[in-house]
Formats: C-alpha cells, structure tokens, sequence
C-alpha cells in the first residue's frame, strides 16, 4: 500500500493545523449568527422604446444554421441591463434598488433560456448600500425560476439563497418581473 507519509512529526503537524482551520471556523460561526431574510421588489427591463434599461450588445449573427427555431434563432444574444426595481409593479412606485450585469441567451431549443450574472444593489432601508449577486438558468416562459445567490456584499456578506423570478406582466420583450428573495447572511 502506497504511503504518502509515515513521519509522525508530519502527521502531528497536518492535525495542529486541521484543528487549527476547524477552531478558526467555530470562532467565527460562534460570533455572527445566520440570518435568514425575505426581499420581495418588481424588476422593470425594458427593452424597447426610447428608454432602454436592457441593451442588446451581441447580436446572434454569427451561427449558420436553419432560423427556423425561434428559440435557436436568439442563441448567443447577449444584453446589458440597468433595470430598476421598485417596491410595486408600478414604475413610479419607491425605487428600492437596481438590478445591473450582463444576461445571454444560452438556449439551442427546446426551451428558451437565459444566463443571468447580475448584481442587486439595494439603496433604501435596512440593505441600503448593500448587494447580492446572482448567477444562474432563468428559463423565461416558468410560470416560477430559481436563481441561486452565490454571495454578496454590506449586509449580504457571505451570502447564500435563491431567488424566486414570476413574470409579474410583459408586454413584447419588456416585463416587470417579481423577485421574491430567500437569502442567508450574517
Ligand atoms: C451556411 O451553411 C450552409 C450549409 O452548411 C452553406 O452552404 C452556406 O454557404 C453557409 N452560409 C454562410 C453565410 O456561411
Ligand atoms: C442610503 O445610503 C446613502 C449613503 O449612505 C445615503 O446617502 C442615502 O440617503 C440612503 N438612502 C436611504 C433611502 O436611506
Ligand atoms: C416567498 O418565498 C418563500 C420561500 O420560498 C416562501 O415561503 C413564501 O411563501 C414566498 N412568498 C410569497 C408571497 O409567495
């Protein structure tokens, strides 16, 4: 049997420093405790009109094949967005923050989808300066998707949850989509 080590003085360094790493964890587990929190806002991207928030920045040109799946004839967009979300579906209600970064259309067929990496800064009440970021599949047409958080900042630090996306109205490309947040932090 192969042994990648047989000195003691090496074994009782890797245990030192394993219970090393495993007290600096309790340290820290012990002094913040996990919080879990719900955020629900309205996200409002708008692709058409004279004010954009979302902005196609590839177009889908370079693919040859046949355009006749219109989910595949969109493979490769890819957008810009600075959408703002609000505390209502209506646009004029209190911007509570705004949701920016880069979707792509990532969907040959079968059913339409998107890879979203955003970024939610929040800029009024208790998460104020603070953001979460998000990546994941959003297959658009869901009556519901999750997205999972994978971090975030303020009081979002080390963050983890998912975000549960309903398309709240549409009307053509532009959508007010409802965000209905689970996240954990400290
Ligand atoms: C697209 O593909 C077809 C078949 O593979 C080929 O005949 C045609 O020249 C291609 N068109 C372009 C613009 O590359
Ligand atoms: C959010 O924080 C900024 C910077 O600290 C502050 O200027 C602003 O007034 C705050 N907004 C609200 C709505 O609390
Ligand atoms: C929001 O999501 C949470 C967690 O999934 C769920 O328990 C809650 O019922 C949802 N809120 C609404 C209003 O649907």
């Amino acid at each position: 049997m192969a042994r990648w080590c047989n000195s003691s003085t090496s074994q009782h360094l890797l245990l030192l420093l394993f219970v090393a790493i495993l007290s600096s964890f309790q340290t820290f587990e012990a002094s913040k405790e996990p919080k879990l929190s719900n955020l629900q806002f309205y996200m409002h991207d708008i692709v058409i009109g004279p004010n954009p928030t979302a902005i196609r920045v590839a177009p889908s040109q370079p693919l040859n094949f046949s355009w006749t799946d219109p989910i595949a004839a969109m493979f490769g967009s890819i957008y810009v967005i600075d959408d703002p979300l609000t505390a209502t579906p209506d646009p004029k209600s209190t911007v509570v923050g705004r949701a920016q970064g880069i979707y792509a259309m990532t969907s040959l067929g079968h059913e339409f989808s998107l890879l979203m990496t955003l970024t939610y800064s929040f800029i009024s009440g208790p998460y104020n300066g603070s953001s979460i970021s998000v990546v994941g599949r959003n297959p658009v047409m869901r009556d519901v998707r999750e997205m999972p958080i994978i971090g975030g900042t303020g009081v979002f630090q080390l963050a983890r949850g998912y975000c549960l996306a309903h398309t709240h109205s549409s009307d053509g490309a532009d959508a007010v989509i409802w965000y209905n947040v689970t996240v954990l932090h400290y």
